[in-house]
């Protein structure tokens, strides 16, 4: 195969990844849902130049070679190099790239981007197997340096195994898309980006003399997330939901040096969604990445109505609603 396209979905950590190991594996469990609005789409052939491009889509339309000496950029040409050699090839590779959800609205791309960008080069370097051995993709798609996007290879909601080796740390999906209609409704406080890469606060974690007990706390924590997912509990679900998320943004503003992500606006949602809670029995939880947007954890039947509410809060700039998505698989429409 000459030419490939693959269409990964972001995700959203129910229960976060934060803190890693000397080798870049994550230290902790996580668990996420899938997000079928905020998709990448990657087209990856094979070129007659010396020298591997990525060129990605930008909010105008036309496409920008992603810079090497970016943190992006050197992690993704470090990925290209890492499956060329294990096909033993010497063939560069010309990549585009596209995502569905605005470039500029914050939402971090590098789970869906990692996860199309891996998965894309094993099937044009012909590792079919490695890309339909899920387990095995997730683990190469975690190399990348993403431990996120190791999440966006299954569909719906997907457990990343957090350890110190390797083969130990891969995704195991723990019910498909279909499973529950959950929706994560984004309200877009921010669209700068994020001002401390997450592989900074990764290492930078063990600074914080709450890092212990959050990773002490996460056995308990897991176990009941995924029992909240099996019996499709949201009560159960946004409670370790808020609870994991304010642990780990309690981690990064005492560790050394301190990262704070949220904005006046994050604040000004979260007391919004408890006070619908409290007031209307609204089902609605949050939950905050790297970053200062929120994303409002809630039934299919109720994202509407928090859409609604969400867009007459002034902090809140735009909404994105979210389903449940499949996981990465390829597509025929290519992007050149
Ligand atoms: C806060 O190292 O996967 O989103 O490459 O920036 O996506 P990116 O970060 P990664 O760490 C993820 C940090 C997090 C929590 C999570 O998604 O688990």
């Amino acid at each position: 195969m000459s030419k490939v396209t693959v269409q990964a979905p972001a995700n959203i950590a129910f229960i976060k990844y934060w803190g890693n190991t000397d080798d870049n594996l994550p230290l902790n469990n996580s668990i996420s849902m899938t997000l079928d609005n905020c998709l990448t789409t990657t087209t990856v052939a094979f070129t007659d130049e010396s020298y591997d491009t990525i060129e990605i889509q930008n909010q105008h339309g036309t496409y920008e070679e992603l810079k090497r000496t970016s943190i992006k950029g050197s992690k993704a040409y470090e990925q290209i190099k890492r499956i060329r050699e294990l096909a033993g090839s010497e063939k560069r590779v010309m990549v585009k790239s596209v995502n569905s959800f605005p470039a500029n609205a914050g939402i971090a791309s590098s789970a869906s981007g990692f996860c199309a960008l891996t998965a894309a080069l094993l099937l044009v370097y012909g590792l079919k197997n490695q890309f339909e051995d899920k387990k095995e993709l997730s683990k190469l798609v975690r190399m990348s340096g993403s431990g996120s996007a190791a999440r966006s290879v299954m569909g719906g909601f997907v457990e990343l195994i957090g350890g110190d080796a390797h083969h130990v740390s891969y995704a195991v999906q723990l019910a498909d898309e279909k499973h529950w209609g959950l929706c994560d409704v984004i309200a877009i406080i921010s669209s700068d980006s994020k001002k401390t890469p997450s592989s900074e606060g990764h290492r930078s974690a063990h600074s914080s003399p709450y890092f212990e007990t959050r990773l002490h706390e996460m056995t308990k924590r897991i176990e009941s997330t995924r029992k909240a997912i099996e019996r499709k509990n949201i009560e159960k679900l946004g409670e370790s939901i808020e609870q994991d998320t304010i642990s780990m943004h309690a981690v990064m503003m005492t560790s050394n040096p301190p990262l704070y992500y949220w904005e006046p606006g994050t604040l000004d949602v979260i007391k919004h969604i408890i006070s619908w809670r409290e007031k209307d029995s609204l089902q609605a939880y949050f939950s905050i990445d790297a970053g200062a947007n929120v994303h409002v954890i809630c039934e299919k039947k109720d994202a509407q109505e928090i859409a609604k509410r969400l867009s007459t809060v002034s902090s809140v700039q735009s909404t994105i609603v979210n389903h449940p998505a499949k996981g990465v698989h390829e597509i025929e429409n290519h992007l050149f």
